[in-house]
């Protein structure tokens, strides 16, 4: 059987389901700098590039060499192409313009260029998010992108995906019909078709949640993660497991996987930060990817892909996965 790589893939559904060219090609650059990252995450030690940078971005977060240098590996490659009328990533304050001399088209890009920063240093999997919207068409920025540009619901996503550089680098990608993983083939340099039809099972035994914030959780994730650990002899009637990996998209991988629940609960530490993470470049984009694979996304309250953002950096409490585990949880915030 003859293997099918992502561009022969992104051929196929622009011939079969209006996929249009344009996106296809901004899929395929942002691929090709996932494969990049992926080279460069590998180096470790030996390319210099583990650390930090002496730098924070715009949420006070100090900066990685390895964020800062796949925010740029992004940027460059999508800036020239012609497929899009601005960038957003979580290390740049406000929306990445395209240089006058490029010319622009039709959408728009966000991107955590590197997901689990904390874990590069520990050689432990790390990732890039990003999610594709439209521009709008009324939009008029005088020739400058504001950031009210990219302000749109989840729902309005066109494309949303991750990479993944773990033992494999693999790129999971929805275009709004399903989820298809590709896995590298380093011989071969291209992404290929290993996982054609990604499912989340409805329900589950595993959750994942940084358990030492449970001091500053509110009353409904308490109870709920109370009830997990009390197991089979607690009101679930079944023993759970944990993993956290702090890095979202290798935990949001192995929900994908084998199921599971993701949690990132709001929680006391900080009266200003409604969540840890942010809308527009983590929650969004997996949102939408565990919708199309049949599981479920909320901020405890409502969908995810619901919430009309207000901000590029804006942060939202997520719960994720497992639908009869987002749909309990949810029921416990409403009933709060
Ligand atoms: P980033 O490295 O892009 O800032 O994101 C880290 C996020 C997410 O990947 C992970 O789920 C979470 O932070 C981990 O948080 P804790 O450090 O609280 O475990
Ligand atoms: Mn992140
Ligand atoms: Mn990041």
């Amino acid at each position: 059987m003859s293997r099918v790589t992502l561009s022969r893939y992104l051929i196929e559904e622009t011939r079969s389901n209006h996929t249009p060219a344009d996106l296809r090609f901004l899929i395929e650059v942002v691929a090709r700098a996932c494969k990049a990252i992926s080279h460069q995450v590998s180096k470790g030690a030996l390319g210099g590039v583990l650390g930090s940078a002496d730098s924070e971005n715009v949420q006070g977060e100090v900066q990685k060499k390895l964020d800062v240098l796949s925010n740029e590996i992004l940027l460059e490659a999508n800036e020239w192409g012609g497929h899009l009328a601005g960038m957003a990533s979580e290390e740049m304050d406000h929306a990445y313009q395209i240089p006058g001399q490029y010319p622009k088209g039709a959408y728009l890009l966000v991107f955590d260029p590197l997901d689990g920063s904390s874990n590069i240093d520990v050689n432990v999997s790390v990732g890039t998010i990003f999610s594709v919207l439209r521009c709008p068409d009324d939009y008029d920025g005088d020739g400058h992108l504001g950031d009210d540009a990219f302000l749109q619901s989840g729902t309005r996503q066109v494309a949303a995906g991750y990479a993944i550089y773990g033992p494999q680098t693999m790129l999971v990608l929805t275009l709004g019909y399903g989820v298809k993983g590709f896995t590298l083939d380093r011989e071969l340099g291209s992404f290929v078709l290993t996982h054609e039809d990604m499912q989340v099972p409805a329900s589950t035994a595993e959750f994942a949640i940084n358990m030492s914030n449970q001091r500053h959780w509110e009353a409904p994730v308490k109870r709920y993660v109370d009830e997990l650990l009390a197991g089979k002899q607690g009101p679930l009637g079944k023993n759970y497991n944990m993993r956290w990996i702090a890095s979202m998209v290798a935990d949001v991988h192995r929900i994908l996987t084998r199921g599971g629940l993701f949690m990132y609960p709001r929680d006391g530490r900080d009266p200003s930060m409604p969540g840890k993470l942010r809308l527009m470049y983590e929650a969004n984009p997996m949102a939408m990817i565990i919708e199309q694979a049949g599981g479920a996304a909320t901020d405890g309250v409502q969908r995810i892909l619901d919430i009309e953002p207000t901000s590029l950096h804006q942060r939202v409490p997520v719960f994720l996965g497992s639908r009869e585990e987002v749909e309990r949880v949810t029921s416990y915030h409403r009933a709060d």
